[in-house]
């Protein structure tokens, strides 16, 4: 049985106390052995000067958050003065200084509109930064989102957030060109980058944190020919709709381009995508005009987390449900309540609770090891690989249950339940 083990055994704690106590133990035994060192040096003699002797001692601790295996590095100084007055009395002053708290860290999160989409991205942000405390760090997370879409005052924020002297930024850019000089800046005043929910790999960013959107439109892609196949409505030259809120966030264009590259070669047309710009009452209208100039739909999808529900509110309104097949993104409650009543067929679930999550441990991590260190224990294969792939899920009302039981085993905020 290890030194754990049998600690763990003997007096039934938690093998996390178990891991601490075996420190405190090997923190005393190391002191004692330079004591007991000092006082046989010494005895024997009659007077002996006061020795002090400086010890340095490096401490390993592991934890597991979530999927990850963080282990960190505490380095503690501990001055032993050791004075001896007679040959055989050995007075031991032994003094340890705690380890000098960490220095404080603010790190920004930076979304791209008001929706619960970015809420679920703040629940995490805010879930790693209060995580990271408890294990010591001094730590601020701050989330920021504009109303909808803003390039402008995506930049604004990131200047304040690098003259406030911020140690980390995980920023969504709206516009992936636009954002190239600021992130630029920031890693010149050594304030680390990475992107999430949508990319801008032309910038120096440090990694990509999020879906691999092209692969999720060809998810939707082939989830909106099933359904048009089950709906009845599969037809050669069949028109097909597209809903998004913006025409240069990469996730947008990855989107629709992933999605084109499985509908048209089975033979249907894909419409110009109407733009709303992240304002979902803008998507509502564009939708119900979509409908009214195209009697002949046969399908549409929506690309961002609120184009869904506005194709399925159009469609209702518009009295035709049955005869429009809809696949959407993301599964907050507005998008799962439509596929429960079968009004929209499919969505692609993205799981933007980690991109928060793991953003801030990220960059948290960068500050404690080194960005490459960090980098490197993220993500497998890097700087060949800068992309941390979060995965998706494709969700009907067929495996509903089976994803809302899922999404609950990996800890992710949900706010509806499966009947
Ligand atoms: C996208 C985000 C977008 C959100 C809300 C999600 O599907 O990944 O970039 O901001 O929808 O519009």
């Amino acid at each position: 049985m290890g030194e754990i083990e049998k600690l763990s055994f003997n007096r039934k704690i938690s093998r996390r106390e178990a891991l601490s106590t075996a420190a405190k133990v090997a923190i005393s035994a190391v002191v004692a052995g330079v004591v007991a060192g000092v006082g046989g040096y010494y005895a024997g003699s009659l007077v002996a000067p006061p020795v002090t002797k400086t010890v340095t001692e490096t401490r390993t601790e592991t934890r597991t958050a979530g999927a990850a295996t963080v282990t960190m590095t505490a380095t503690e100084t501990k001055t032993v003065t050791s004075t001896v007055t007679s040959p055989t009395t050995v007075i031991r002053t032994v003094t340890a200084t705690a380890p000098a708290p960490t220095k404080p860290l603010k790190i920004g999160v930076i979304g791209k509109s008001v929706h619960p989409y970015w809420s679920v991205v703040d629940k995490g942000s805010a879930k790693a930064g209060e995580e990271l405390k408890m294990a010591g760090m001094d730590i601020t997370v701050s989330f920021w989102v504009p109303y909808k879409e803003d390039v402008p005052a995506q930049l604004k924020t990131m200047d304040s957030y690098i003259a406030e002297g911020y140690a980390g930024i995980a920023v969504a850019p709206s516009d992936p060109d636009a954002i190239i000089p600021v992130i630029r800046k920031a890693l010149d005043a050594k304030i680390p980058v990475i992107t999430i929910d949508t990319d801008a790999p032309k910038s120096d960013r440090l990694a990509y944190l999020g879906t691999d959107n092209y692969m999720a439109g060809v998810a939707a892609g082939k989830a909106m020919l099933e359904a048009l196949q089950k709906m009845g409505l599969a037809r050669p030259g069949g028109k097909i709709a597209m809903g998004t809120g913006s025409l240069t966030a990469r996730n947008s264009l990855e989107r629709m381009q992933g999605f084109k590259d499985v509908v048209e070669p089975a033979g249907y047309k894909v419409l110009e995508p109407v733009c709303d710009y992240e304002d979902a009452a803008k998507a509502l209208e564009l939708a119900a005009a979509t409908l009214a100039a195209n009697p002949d739909l046969v399908g549409a999808f929506g690309v961002y987390a609120y184009n869904g529900p506005a194709w399925a509110r159009a469609v209702e309104e518009a009295g035709k449900v049955g005869k429009i097949a809809i696949v959407e993104f993301d599964a907050t409650k507005e998008n799962i309540e439509p596929i429960k009543t079968g009004v929209i067929y499919a969505t692609v679930a993205q799981r933007q609770y980690f991109m928060g999550y793991y953003g801030v441990k990220l960059l948290a991590l960068m500050n404690q090891w080194g960005w490459d260190s960090a980098l490197k224990f993220y993500i497998p294969r890097y700087p060949a690989n800068k992309i941390f792939d979060t995965g998706v899920d494709v969700v009907k009302k067929e495996n509903l249950k089976a994803y809302y039981e899922e999404v609950v085993a990996r800890s992710e905020p949900v706010d509806w339940t499966p009947d």
